[in-house]
């Protein structure tokens, strides 16, 4: 069965008090990644970058602000998610746009940049999102990717199990009461592709000059890469 339904209907649960949680999870932390995120996808000039899977569109803002040429596009498939990003940035230009990351509503080579976070470990299928990035992108355009990367199996491990086991599922009951949303969460990173595999499925979808950096004690990878 798809993922997508799901995914979907949990994120619409989880709406008003994402940013919070987000916030005490990464102890902090979150905003420095997507501020890599969108200086890795570089400016956009007066053309159009587009953050996918941007729910209360941090990396959408901060992509507007560094950019103000730029045209910016922040787009989800869950509604909550883009009404919540809507009230927080009113005073910024961005347009919220409603849609599936597997099927994109735009036209071939139309961006200068294409971002995300925390898209691919909740798709069945990281290959076909990637390619339709790639169809989206122009010559040349950008792609980065912020997500989670299960840890390696160094002397950190058991503390960042245990952590992710007990500690993000208790912090998601108290500040969201919703465990199960957030136990979610960490068994969607526990399964998720390496840093290596994630590289390797970005070349495959016809990226070039692919790379990654780690943060968090390796636990969050950001992926990036160019379209030929
Ligand atoms: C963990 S949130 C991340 C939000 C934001 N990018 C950030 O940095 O905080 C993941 C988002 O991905 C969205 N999402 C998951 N699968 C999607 C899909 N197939 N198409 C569009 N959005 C999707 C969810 O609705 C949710 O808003």
């Amino acid at each position: 069965m798809s993922k997508g339904p799901g995914v979907q209907k949990m994120f619409d649960a989880i709406a008003p008090n994402y940013d919070l949680m987000n916030r005490v999870m990464t102890m902090g932390q979150d905003q420095g990644w997507r501020r890599f995120v969108v200086a890795q996808a570089g400016d956009p000039g007066n053309g159009w970058a587009l953050d996918l899977a941007t729910g209360t569109g941090d990396i959408a803002s901060l992509m507007a602000h560094s950019h103000p040429s730029g045209h910016v596009i922040g787009a989800d498939f869950s509604l909550n998610m883009l009404q919540e990003a809507q009230k927080r940035f009113q005073k910024q230009s961005i347009a919220w746009q409603a849609c599936d990351a597997n099927h994109l509503p735009y036209g071939d080579n139309n961006f200068e940049s294409v971002t995300f976070g925390y898209l691919l470990r909740n798709v069945d299928n990281s290959l076909q999102v990637l390619r339709e990035v790639y169809r989206v992108l122009k010559p040349g355009g950008r792609v980065v990717c912020l997500d989670t990367t299960p840890p390696q199996k160094n002397f950190l491990y058991p503390f960042i199990r245990f952590y992710f086991r007990f500690g993000i599922p208790f912090l998601g009951r108290l500040i969201a009461s919703d465990e199960a949303a957030y136990a979610y969460l960490t068994g969607s990173t526990m399964d998720f592709h390496t840093a290596e595999e994630l590289a390797a499925i970005f070349t495959e979808a016809g990226f070039v000059e692919v790379d990654y950096r780690k943060f968090m004690m390796g636990t969050i990878g950001v992926h990036w890469g160019r379209k030929r």
